[in-house]
């Protein structure tokens, strides 16, 4: 199955706890693993009704840290030292961000050619996939669980780190009531300020089928009635 496929199936459960949390832990900030990921966030923001920097989407990190794995495991140098960024929609049209993507600061594009990043770019696209065909049932677990704790570590130590998660979009970036992957401040009150990077004709145009793909697929839930209980 891909993320995509898990659609119905899984904002029919992450509705029934949405609406769950919404009743029971009312002042929660909700960080959501479930995939298609940027459509459970939007799921969660419906049901719920939280201020938007209280639903964050635990995506961007993982997908960083693999982009980070794959430039180490090219370069052979630089762990713990590369900060990799990606954007957009945890899907096959997420935004990894070479150009700001850095080992000990060093752009990347110093240190590889476009050929190796672009391999880079596209296993990082891959890494999802690549772990459920090793598995051969399910999906990764260390990884993603990884990620949501350097998330809860940010929101418990309010340490106002900047990292990408889904987020509901208000005007950033030019998209608004969507769910993307953007940077994001994390701290004590969930994603507390959305980074507006300025991005390339390149960069935008990718973002842009990114919050596409995410916006179809809220769409054939808007189609097939799922939201109608909030008319
Ligand atoms: C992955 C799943 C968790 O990327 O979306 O491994």
């Amino acid at each position: 199955m891909s993320r995509d496929d898990l659609l119905t199936k899984n904002a029919e459960i992450v509705k029934m706890y949405a609406l769950e949390i919404k009743e029971h832990a009312p002042d929660a900030i909700v960080v959501v693993v479930s995939n298609p990921l940027d459509v459970m966030t939007y799921v969660v923001h419906k049901y719920t009704g939280f201020p938007r920097e209280r639903i964050l989407g635990m995506a961007g990190i993982l997908d960083a840290a693999r982009m980070a794995h794959f430039i180490y495991e090219k370069l052979g140098y630089g762990a713990g030292q590369i900060r990799a960024t990606v954007m957009g929609g945890h899907g096959d049209t997420m935004v990894p961000l070479p150009k700001f993507t850095t080992v000990a600061g060093v752009p990347i594009d110093d240190l590889l050619d476009s050929e190796e990043i672009g391999e880079i770019v596209k296993k990082t696209r891959n890494g999802g996939a690549q772990i459920v065909n090793l598995l051969g049932d399910g999906s990764a677990y260390y990884a993603p669980a990884k990620s949501t704790a350097v998330i809860v570590d940010a929101i418990l130590k309010d340490t106002k780190q900047i990292h990408s998660c889904a987020m509901m979009l208000d005007g950033e970036y030019g998209y608004d009531s969507i769910v993307s992957g953007v940077p994001v401040t994390i701290g004590a009150g969930g994603g507390e300020q959305i980074i507006e990077m300025t991005l390339k004709q390149l960069q935008k145009t990718r973002f842009k089928n990114s919050v596409a793909s995410v916006k179809e697929m809220v769409d054939i839930l808007y189609a097939n009635g799922f939201f109608d209980d909030l008319k």
